[in-house]
């Protein structure tokens, strides 16, 4: 995936990490698999998102599988470090697109951040399904990118911003993919379905929360600013301003900045 938006720099991988950290609040808060054995987590990256899980479910067992191998290595490594994660995961490379396993092999199912890159979520959740057994629940969390907001209106951001979601499109990926979980989940045959809108909204009454999410923010953003410069989406003097109009709404005592992303659950 060498057109991959976000790239596979060290920084990258730093990131997810943190990212992780950040918004694991969020993300967890409903997601329960305390009566689960074995799980699939599907796009693993560099194990964020399998760390929290091991540590909040000492039951289960993981399985990830990713499509690049440098995420793997990383992902090893960072669960090698902890020791609760000790013998309970192994780490597949695979296309979520084509999933080398025999049907019926999971309880639970895991996707977080990954389907808006992939060219078809149908075709990974029917994978995805055909390797879990009846009864299981699969999470899934994606962004929806046109609910990003930031007050005092920041006119280099906004470009940048649609320049991000016009590359990820042109890539075959899908920055607005939450919103169309339910109908993607239903259409695979999936039961139950349950969609839950999570948002970050922070002014002046979370003045720390929202700095260290404008500063989130930025890192998120500008994880893109190689492969959009490399494909002419973006200038130098775009990006130079996105960090100026960054660190002065991060600042302003007004501020204001908002995003929305999708959760939803089912079960097979
Ligand atoms: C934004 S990262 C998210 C990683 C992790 N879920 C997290 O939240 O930290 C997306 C990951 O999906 C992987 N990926 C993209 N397309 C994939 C595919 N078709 N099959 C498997 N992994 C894929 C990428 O290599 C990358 O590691």
């Amino acid at each position: 995936m060498s057109n991959y938006l976000h790239g596979y720099s060290k920084e990258e991988q730093d990131r997810l990490i943190h990212q992780a950290e950040m918004t694991e609040n969020t993300i967890y808060q409903n997601v329960d698999f305390s009566d689960n054995k074995h799980v699939l987590e599907v796009g693993s990256g560099v194990g964020a998102q399998s760390e929290i899980l091991l540590r909040r479910f000492p039951k289960i067992e993981l399985t990830c599988i990713d499509l690049n191998e440098s995420q793997i290595e990383v992902a090893n490594s960072y669960l090698a470090s902890k020791s609760y994660c000790k013998d309970r995961y192994v780490i597949k490379k695979m296309n979520a697109e084509h999933l080398e396993f025999d049907g019926y092999q999971f309880d639970g199912a895991f996707l977080c951040w990954v389907l808006e890159h992939v060219p078809s979520p149908e075709k990974v959740l029917s994978e995805v399904r055909r390797v879990l057994k009846p009864g299981s629940k699969i999470y899934v969390t994606e962004v929806m990118n046109s609910s990003f907001f930031l007050d005092p209106y920041s006119p280099h951001v906004w470009k940048y911003w649609m320049a991000f979601n016009d590359y990820q499109l042109e890539q075959a990926g899908d920055p607005f993919v939450g919103a169309k979980l339910g109908n993607v989940l239903i259409s695979q045959g999936f039961k139950n379905v349950y969609t839950k809108v999570k948002n970050w909204h922070f002014d002046k009454r979370h003045p720390q929360h929202r700095t260290r999410f404008i500063s989130y923010w930025k890192d998120l953003l500008l994880s893109a600013s190689d492969i959009l410069l490399k494909n002419n989406c973006v200038t130098e003097e775009d990006i130079a301003m996105v960090n100026k109009e960054l660190n002065e709404v991060s600042r302003n005592p007004d501020a204001v900045f908002n995003y929305s992303f999708m959760q939803a659950t089912a079960e097979v």
